[in-house]
């Protein structure tokens, strides 16, 4: 019997077994596959490198050249490849938020940052508490994450702006930071930016902030952001505002004087 089983997954395992590093080739594919790694709450507490001794394809990848049909990849530019901040030939998914100049500059993200579990069968998260609002079918990755870099322009009223950035953005220099400087000063305080270098970068150029706030706009809706306390804010809270967090989402803090035991 066992045999058998053997037999039948020799021609996947082989193919398999080469992408895997020397500790890992006992496993055979389908444990893998259901690995407790890939399910809450052992993803929580999951690093890249864990992640990584199986999945290194995701970051190796490389494009195809040609579309199926003969389309030069380099003669064709997505508008987001014409914002300054782009660098580079065309790149993976996965390489632009982890290994691309821009994502090591002012991102620091995890696996974890996006994946918190999948059932492989559903390709479905399944949330901890099993809470139906977090049951996003057959989409491996919650996309309320990603709409808070890919979301739209906030309300430009609320900012006190002329009209949309896209229109206004010359009255203001193309510089966020004219306000910026002095409102909602207590920002980007999570584990997968690197706040003091977004300063610093966007200090020289406004696209930078542009960039994770319309800039690569995937969504008709802005993210609904947490609102934090900073120097100089007024007592009174905008209506607007009232059902805003205050602070970023528990899983997003930043773990520096607490040792978590996770
Ligand atoms: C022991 C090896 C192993 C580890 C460690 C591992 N995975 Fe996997 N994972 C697999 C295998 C095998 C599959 C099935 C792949 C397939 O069918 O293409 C899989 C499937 C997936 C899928 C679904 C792919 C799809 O096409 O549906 C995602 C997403 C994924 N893993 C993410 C992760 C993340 C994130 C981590 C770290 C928290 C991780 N994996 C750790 C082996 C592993
Ligand atoms: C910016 C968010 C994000 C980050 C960070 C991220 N992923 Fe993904 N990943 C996705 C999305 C979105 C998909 C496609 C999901 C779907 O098809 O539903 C995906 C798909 C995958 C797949 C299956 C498809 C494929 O490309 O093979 C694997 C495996 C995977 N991710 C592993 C990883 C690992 C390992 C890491 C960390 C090194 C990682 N991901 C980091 C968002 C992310
Ligand atoms: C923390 C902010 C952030 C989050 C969260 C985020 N992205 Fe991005 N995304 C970026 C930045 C920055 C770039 C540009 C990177 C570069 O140009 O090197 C980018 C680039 C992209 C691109 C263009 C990739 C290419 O091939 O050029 C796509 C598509 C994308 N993101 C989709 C997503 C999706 C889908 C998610 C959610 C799973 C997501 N992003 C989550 C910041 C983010
Ligand atoms: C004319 C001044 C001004 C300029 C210029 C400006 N902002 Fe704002 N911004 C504001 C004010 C005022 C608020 C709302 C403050 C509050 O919460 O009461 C705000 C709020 C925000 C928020 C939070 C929105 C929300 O829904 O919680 C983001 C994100 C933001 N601005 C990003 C930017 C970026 C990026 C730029 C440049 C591309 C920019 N702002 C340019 C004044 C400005
Ligand atoms: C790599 C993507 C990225 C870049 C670059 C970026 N932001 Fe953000 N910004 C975010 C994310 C994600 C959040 C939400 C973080 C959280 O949940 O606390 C945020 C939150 C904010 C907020 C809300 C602050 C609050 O009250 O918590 C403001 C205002 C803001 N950003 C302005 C800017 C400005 C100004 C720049 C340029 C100096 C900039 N952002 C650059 C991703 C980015």
């Amino acid at each position: 019997m066992k045999r058998y089983y053997l037999f039948l997954t020799l021609i996947p395992l082989s193919i398999f077994a080469m992408t895997l590093p020397a500790a890992e080739k006992t496993i055979d594919y389908q444990r893998a596959q259901w690995d407790p790694i890939h399910f809450q709450p052992a993803i929580a507490s999951a690093t890249n490198k864990q992640c990584l001794s199986c999945h290194q394809e995701v970051l190796d990848r490389k494009l195809q050249t040609k579309s199926p049909a003969g389309v030069e990849a380099a003669s064709t530019l997505a508008w987001y490849q014409t914002l300054t901040s782009y660098k580079g030939p065309q790149q993976t998914f996965h390489q632009r938020h982890l290994t691309s100049d821009l994502a090591t500059q002012v991102m620091d993200m995890k696996c974890t940052t996006c994946h918190q579990g999948s059932n492989p069968r559903e390709e479905a998260i399944i949330p901890p508490d099993q809470n139906q609002d977090q049951f996003t079918l057959r989409k491996s990755v919650n996309p309320e994450t990603c709409l808070m870099c890919h979301g739209e322009f906030p309300d430009y009223k609320r900012m006190g702006l002329t009209s949309h950035w896209n229109s206004s953005r010359d009255i203001f220099q193309n510089n966020c930071l004219l306000c910026h400087v002095g409102v909602r000063t207590t920002r980007h305080q999570v584990n997968f930016l690197k706040a003091e270098a977004i300063e610093t970068a966007g200090k020289k150029d406004s696209d930078v902030c542009f960039g994770c706030h319309g800039g690569r706009q995937w969504y008709r809706i802005s993210y609904p952001y947490p609102r934090h306390a900073w120097d100089g804010m007024a007592k009174a809270t905008p209506d607007w505002a009232k059902d805003r967090p205050t602070e970023s989402h528990p899983r997003f803090k930043l773990q520096t004087k607490k040792v978590s035991k996770k």
